[in-house]
């Protein structure tokens, strides 16, 4: 089995490791949604790092999908040039970059309207959404394929539709936060139905250039969500549609943090590798690099990916390496520290 420092292919993109930076909020973007110097500090010094891949943030698809104001958004042509020189300069850096595309669904706290599959609202914290309409979801479905079409002109190297943690499309997936009776909710076929089309739509819009891949919650920790069985049939779809890899997250459709402990997801990647054919990647409280080399290593995911640890430490990577008895992958400018 590789370990976490082999390479990765996925789809023609060759991920010179196996370890990926998650997408975080920052909630450091400009007015209208659009990329700061932060951003490029940011992510330019997560590259420095040592990581194949990095995740850019919840991006979102509409204005309304934001979570707050302060979201980076692609639901404008004027998003495209600052992402853009961004993404240019962390390819200078040697490194991938992919843009995690969002909805928050009912989950939003901004000004514009808050649209969700039903009206019930997350928590007592929360407004009540309103339930979509067919001419709501259209909308969404054309915003997805115009950010993901904007996503190709900035030059990511990946797409992910964000179908996780609680946001618009796991809100559909769920009849904890479903309860449509037309022909999106009911069934797991129903509930999956924006799902899909989402994930249709995307496909066509980057038309093969960049990989597609889905953020999924495996387990909604409650005995009325949905269950894995019905996860790992969503992923089965979703691979025959044309999705390359799946990122296996879980929770964030209740007010309840669940149980987290090292490597609590992972047993979810192991589980979604084993009944499909599509890449896995595990991300959870794996920033041990024992750990996360073991997950890599036992078969259990194809490449992990780490979030606070990069927080904590921008060269996670390269201290990963030299506690595995590797030799970092650093730049030339950086090679005596090393040395
Ligand atoms: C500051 C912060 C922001 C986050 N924002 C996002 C996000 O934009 N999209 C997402 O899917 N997950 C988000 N997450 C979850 C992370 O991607 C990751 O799944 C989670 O932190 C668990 O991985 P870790 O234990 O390596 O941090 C965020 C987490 C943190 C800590």
């Amino acid at each position: 089995m590789p370990g976490l420092f082999d390479v990765l292919e996925m789809d023609g993109l060759l991920l010179k490791n196996r370890i990926i930076v998650s997408p975080m909020c920052q909630y450091m973007a400009g007015e209208d949604a659009v990329t700061t110097k932060w951003h490029t500090v940011h992510y330019g010094s997560f590259a420095l790092g040592g990581p194949a891949l990095m995740m850019q943030e919840a991006t979102a698809v509409e204005a309304r999908g934001r979570i707050t104001v302060h979201d980076l958004g692609l639901y404008d042509d004027r998003h495209v040039e600052p992402l853009a020189q961004m993404v240019e300069f962390v390819h200078s850096l040697g490194v991938k970059m992919g843009v995690q595309l969002a909805h928050a669904g009912r989950k939003a706290v901004v000004p514009e309207a808050i649209l969700a599959p039903s009206a019930i609202a997350f928590s007592d914290r929360y407004p009540t959404p309103t339930a979509m309409t067919e001419a709501d979801m259209a909308t969404v479905l054309n915003a997805y394929e115009a950010a993901a079409k904007r996503a190709v002109a900035a030059g990511y190297d990946v797409v992910e539709v964000h179908a996780a943690h609680g946001y618009l499309l796991h809100e559909f997936l769920s009849p904890l936060s479903n309860v449509r009776t037309d022909e999106y909710g009911g069934s797991l076929e129903g509930r999956a139905r924006l799902v899909f089309a989402v994930v249709e739509r995307v496909l066509a819009a980057v038309a093969g250039r960049i990989p597609v891949i889905v953020r999924v919650s495996a387990s909604e920790y409650d005995p009325n969500g949905y269950t894995l069985k019905e996860v790992i049939e969503v992923c089965q779809r979703l691979v025959e549609l044309g999705v390359v890899a799946i990122d296996v997250s879980s929770g964030g459709n209740l007010p309840v943090a669940p149980p987290a402990y090292p490597g609590y997801q992972l047993p979810f990647a192991e589980a979604i590798k084993a009944e499909t054919s599509a890449l896995v990647f595990a991300v959870g409280m794996l920033s041990s690099p024992q750990l996360a080399e073991h997950a890599v290593q036992s078969g259990k995911a194809d490449a992990v990916l780490i979030g606070r640890g990069f927080l904590k430490d921008k060269h996670w990577a390269h201290a990963a390496a030299v506690a595995l008895g590797q030799q970092p992958q650093v730049s030339e400018s950086y090679r005596r520290a090393y040395l």
